[in-house]
């Protein structure tokens, strides 16, 4: 009997190695329109995955309709998508306890952690709230968690990793605020790191974290994130303003924390903010962006570069097949899957969502 059950055993991975080195599809790598999203376009949202098949997008900007000129509303809202069968849940779930845009928001052990973002006062400028709430799929439920402590710094757009060993998620960087109107002031970036403790539901207090953690190399907001191999990467983003873009490459090892911030040497081909990013493999996939100078660019970039974190080095890969920024990306399986975003520099976000994948199989 066990004899049988470890050859069964042994077949079926011998079955899985045959299955994947089996010729692929040639075009590589692609892209695949989903189903767009319902009820509102949306920009300026997280994007997470709630497990291996359901996709979740919180909180961002809609637009108020029939405005003219175009006016956007920050929303609470929460809606979820189904990988296998291609579909938005048709009610969307539980909202947020607050309407946020750019949330710092990412799942750890079937939990969705809002860790504060930017909140409308309707003032004219959207400023960090130090808010912050747990969201259990399960029962489709919301509670609140401590708050921000005043001495981090509240904000919204920051790079987020989590260290599955520990259950610790970090915030890297972020924006203070996001004026609307002239005059208001700058969108203020910080280089500021926190973090949060997912198995005592307690902030890490900035003291306990070794001096080279509690800052970045430099002031980052609207700048990729992904975790491989237990290093957190920070790859390009903004410094005060949609159009000074950067391209460095931040890396925090998250099991060496006292090595601390270091920078790679390898740099985008095309320093950017506003990207969506996510890795596969090796490597870090970044998308599209905000403040392209080019004419008939309507300020919006629509390259795909990838960070191959074995090599410190960069590649192209083309082209969106709809360029945008502000919105964000998740790796589930060998696919990347962004929804939403603007199409034009500040506010116009879409309900578009594809797929990319990097490679030339689709496994699903
Ligand atoms: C993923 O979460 C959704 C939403 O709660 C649930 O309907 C689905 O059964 C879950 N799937 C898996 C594989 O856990
Ligand atoms: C959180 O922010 C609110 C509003 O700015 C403030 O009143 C409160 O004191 C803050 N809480 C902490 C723990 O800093």
């Amino acid at each position: 009997m066990e004899l049988f059950t470890r050859t069964v055993l042994l077949l079926s991975v011998l079955h899985g190695m045959l299955v994947q080195a089996a010729p692929c599809n040639p075009r590589s790598p692609h892209w695949k329109a989903l189903a767009p999203i319902p009820l509102y376009p949306r920009q300026e949202h997280t994007t997470l995955a709630l497990n291996s098949t359901t996709l979740a997008i919180l909180g961002g900007i809609i637009p108020i309709t029939n405005s003219s000129p175009p006016l956007f509303t920050t929303t609470p809202l929460l809606q979820l998508y189904d990988i296998p069968t291609n579909k938005w849940h048709p009610a969307p779930a539980a909202p947020a306890p607050i309407p946020i845009n750019h949330p710092n928001a990412v799942v750890v052990n079937s939990k969705l952690y809002l860790l504060g973002g930017l909140s409308d006062a309707g003032d004219g400028v959207w400023r960090g709230t130090n808010q912050s709430f747990v969201y259990d799929i399960r029962s489709n439920t919301w509670s609140a968690l401590p708050p921000m402590p005043a001495s981090d710094v509240a904000r919204g757009s920051a790079a987020m990793g989590v260290d599955e060993q520990t259950g610790v998620v970090y915030l890297a960087g972020g924006m203070t605020q996001l004026p609307l109107i002239e005059g208001a002031g700058v969108q203020e970036s910080v280089a500021a790191v926190s973090a949060f403790d997912t198995r005592t539901n307690q902030w890490v207090s900035l003291g306990s974290l070794p001096r080279g953690v509690r800052r970045m190399p430099g002031r980052r907001d609207h700048a990729g994130a992904a975790v491989v191999q237990g290093v957190l990467y920070v790859l390009g983003g903004r410094d005060t303003g949609q159009t000074n873009v950067r391209g460095e490459v931040f890396a925090l090892n998250l099991r060496d924390l006292g090595k601390g911030w270091v920078t790679k040497k390898g740099v985008m081909p095309t320093p950017r903010g506003g990207v969506s990013a996510a890795a596969v493999g090796g490597k870090v996939y970044v998308f599209g962006g905000e403040g392209n100078p080019e004419e008939g660019s309507d300020g919006v970039f629509g390259q795909v570069e990838a960070y191959d974190t074995r090599t410190d080095s960069w590649e192209r890969l083309g082209r969106m097949r709809a360029p945008r920024h502000g919105t964000s990306a998740v790796a589930v399986g060998r696919g990347v899957y962004i929804p939403g975003g603007g199409i034009r520099l500040g506010g116009a976000p879409v309900d578009t969502f594809d797929v990319f994948y990097p490679e030339a199989c689709e496994w699903l």
